[in-house]
């Protein structure tokens, strides 16, 4: 049975970590909903910021499409800004945020605490069938796959009956240079937050590692046991 969360007393700040096709997206839109905290993707936000300028944000786009890395101020700035918004009073969920340890370090050092720190871990193998299956929904973020989560209606977002798209970086090649950058860039932070545990100080976030493999469903019923959302 499920905890009754009482929206005024949530207070749960995450960070879910895992790389490019891991599965964040899908089960942090979960999480937030049970804890009634927003969910804030870095990725989405950059995605909105192309749609909505895209003139101003041409190397922020060519940089996404290549799979690299956008830079260490543009994120903090679009982070830091985000935060002040009344939603994230009662917590927040970072999904793909921090991704480099030069994040993680602005992060405590701005003192935007985090609760738990949660790696979805998935092997490589799996990670390329994911992304060549994804479907999106480009307003809400809401993502699908074509064999492993379709929608109700093929190529249609179950809420709105939109057209669902493919992501221009998940083709094959990017999605491969993304698993690079992940391994080189972003992995790093579990040692970071592992050590920050065990020092002690600061109130450190606790570091949860949950194994990402399997159907949807499962996966969501070991991060509520891990978060404790189970009764
Ligand atoms: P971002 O949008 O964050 O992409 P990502 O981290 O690479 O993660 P994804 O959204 O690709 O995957 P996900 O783990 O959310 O998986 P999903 O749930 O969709 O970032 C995009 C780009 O923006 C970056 O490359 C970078 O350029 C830039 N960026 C963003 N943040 C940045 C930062 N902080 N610093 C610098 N640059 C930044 O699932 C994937 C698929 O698998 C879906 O089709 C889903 O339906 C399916 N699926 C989910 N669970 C399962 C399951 N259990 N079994 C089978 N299929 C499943």
């Amino acid at each position: 049975m499920f905890l009754v969360i009482d929206k005024e007393k949530t207070h749960m700040r995450l960070i879910f970590i895992g790389p490019p096709g891991a599965g964040k997206g899908t089960q942090a839109a979960f999480v937030s909903q049970r804890l009634h905290i927003p969910k804030i993707s870095t990725g989405e936000m950059l995605r909105m910021a192309v749609k909505l300028r895209p003139t101003l944000a041409v190397e922020i786009k060519a940089i996404m499409d290549s799979g690299g890395l956008v830079s260490d101020d543009t994120i903090m700035y679009l982070v830091s800004q985000r935060l002040l918004d009344e939603d994230c009073e009662h917590g927040y969920l970072f999904d793909g945020f921090p991704r480099t340890v030069v994040q993680a370090v602005a992060l405590r050092q701005q003192n935007i605490g985090v609760d738990y720190v949660v790696e979805l871990d998935v092997p490589s193998e799996e990670i390329v069938s994911r992304m060549e299956g994804r479907l999106t929904h480009p307003k809400s973020g809401r993502v699908y796959h074509a064999l492993y989560n379709p929608p109700r209606v093929a190529g249609q977002d179950d809420l709105t009956g939109e057209t669902l798209v493919s992501r221009e970086d998940d083709c094959r090649e990017t999605v491969l240079k993304r698993l690079e950058i992940y391994y080189d860039q972003t992995s790093p932070l579990i040692n970071f937050y592992k050590a920050w545990e065990v020092s002690g100080i600061d109130s450190p976030p606790r570091y949860r590692k949950i194994n990402a493999t399997g159907s949807v469903e499962d996966i969501r019923q070991r991060i509520f046991s891990a978060l404790s959302l189970l009764s």
